[in-house]
């Protein structure tokens, strides 16, 4: 392996998770070095054979390009990984734990290893949690269990927060060009040192303390989410009042106070992140005798939108017992294949438990949606069948549902509307276009455009 480039600390990455791998890989295309550990060794196999776990556009060639110009590679033991790295970078997952509160048993398995490895290691290290922990994790519990393991005191051992703002779908272009970057460290020598390591990132580098740091990423992801809940509450009542919901977020957007972005009304958010930061940021703030309603409305608002769209499926398709039912999308977005909290989850539930053939298709999604349903409760007289193309999803199907608006969906073909029993679409992205639906020669209802039977049309009624 190529030595970094002079002075050019070496990195090392513990998770290679979608965040860890793609932050990782930020950190080699900018010319460092990069070890990278996961404890998992079916993920550090595939890493190293050149095969990201994961699909995220650019990430398998960004992988790629990066071994083969040996600036990013697997270690298999956390020793290994902190003898060679100066800093150290901490991706491990933060799920949600009881009561929604941060389950912190695998940040702090790795923050022990990496202790314990630190005894063995010489010279000046940083380490630097980049996981999602509540705001005090930092400094209350991961830096002193890492002093702790590894013997070390603050000459020795810089401690800092470094949260990121990837999204799935463009995380590569995230990690490569982050808008900013937010440090939290220790001490000024901590702070210096990752502002370096960023230099070459070209972006705004904000310096708090760690507990300040952990809440940007909060309060970050609490806002975006607060822009959806919004956004999808405007849908419901843009639904009975026959307004479109996109034409009224553009014309509000355009406020340059309140930004285009986010504003994009659909069945609810899901992923990884929004529902657990939100829960995980009110459960710390309730705590500290603090109720923080914006988040907590942001919840809620995301479980009604739930609730309305499966209340209009029943609306639009009418008695679902026995329908064959194709839902297209699986993921909780488009540009991903992760499933997590995803709405397709619950959508299907629903669809068996009332007794209907859900006929399920999503390009890259399939194989982990079919984990999830596995692991998830789900009873009821209908089944799920998962499809591997969009036409066998949609063969004598009743209706469609449209929860992901991935391109393949957008370019609708007429021979799909002719396999259908019924040719009826129900958009909950409101992502086809109708002047193609009409040369398909499909009816679509678009949730939130203010067309469902029974609206006022915008009209005052007495
Ligand atoms: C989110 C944040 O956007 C990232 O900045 C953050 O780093 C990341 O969480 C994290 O904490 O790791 P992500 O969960 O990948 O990223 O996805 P988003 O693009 O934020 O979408 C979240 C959900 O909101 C999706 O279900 C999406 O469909 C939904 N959404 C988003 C809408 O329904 N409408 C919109 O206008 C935008």
């Amino acid at each position: 392996m190529k030595p970094s480039r002079s002075n050019r600390p070496v990195v090392g990455i513990v998770g290679l998770g979608y965040m860890g791998l793609a932050s990782g890989l930020g950190f080699a295309a900018h010319g460092y070095t990069v070890l990278g550990y996961d404890v998992k060794i079916e993920v550090r196999d595939s890493v190293r054979r050149g095969n990201a776990p994961y699909s995220e556009p650019g990430l398998q060639e960004l992988l790629r390009r990066e071994r083969s110009r040996e600036r990013f590679r697997v270690v298999d033991s956390p020793e290994e990984l902190v003898r060679a790295a100066e800093g150290i970078f901490l991706c491990v997952p933060t799920p949600s734990g009881r009561g929604g509160r941060i389950d912190l048993r695998p940040l702090l398995r790795c923050v022990a290893e990496v202790g314990e490895a630190l005894r063995l290691a010489h010279g000046y290290r940083v380490v630097v949690v980049k996981s999602t922990v509540v705001p005090g994790t930092t400094e209350g519990v991961v830096a002193p269990a890492l002093y702790r393991h590894s013997g070390r005191g603050r000459l020795e051992l810089g401690v800092a927060s470094n949260p990121e703002f990837l999204a799935e779908g463009s995380m590569v272009e995230d990690a490569l060009r982050p808008d900013r970057v937010v440090v939290g460290a220790s001490d000024v020598k901590t702070e210096r040192w990752l502002r370096r390591l960023y230099q070459p990132f070209d972006a705004p580098i904000f310096g708090l303390t760690p507990a300040g740091a952990e809440l940007v990423k909060y309060s970050s992801n609490a806002f975006l989410a607060l822009k959806v809940s919004f956004a999808n509450e405007i849908s419901r009542l843009s639904d009975r009042l026959g307004a479109n919901v996109d034409d009224v977020m553009e014309a509000v957007g355009r406020d340059p106070r309140i930004g285009l972005r986010f504003l994009h009304a659909g069945p609810g958010f899901g992923g990884s992140c929004f529902d657990k930061d939100l829960r995980a940021l009110s459960s710390r703030a309730r705590q500290l005798g603090i109720r923080l309603r914006s988040a907590e409305a942001a919840l809620e608002i995301n479980d009604d939108q739930l609730a309305y769209v499966l209340k209009l499926l029943r609306s639009v398709v009418g008695p679902l017992g026995g329908r064959r039912i194709a839902l297209l999308g699986l993921s909780f977005k488009a540009g991903t294949d992760d499933t997590r909290e995803s709405r397709a989850l619950p959508i299907a539930r629903y669809l068996v438990a009332e007794g209907a053939t859900v006929r399920g298709h999503d390009p890259v999604a399939l194989g982990n949606f079919r984990a999830a349903w596995r692991r998830m409760p789900h009873s009821g007289r209908g089944h799920l069948d998962l499809c591997r193309t969009v036409e066998e999803a949609l063969t004598r199907a009743d209706a469609a549902v449209v929860q992901v608006d991935w391109p393949v969906y957008l370019d609708w073909k007429r021979s799909w509307t002719e396999r259908m029993a019924r040719p009826l679409l129900v958009d909950l992205r409101r992502a086809l276009r109708p002047s193609a639906a009409r040369r398909a020669g499909l009816t679509v209802v678009g949730m939130g455009a203010g067309r469902l039977p029974g609206t006022t049309g915008g009209r005052v009624t007495s």
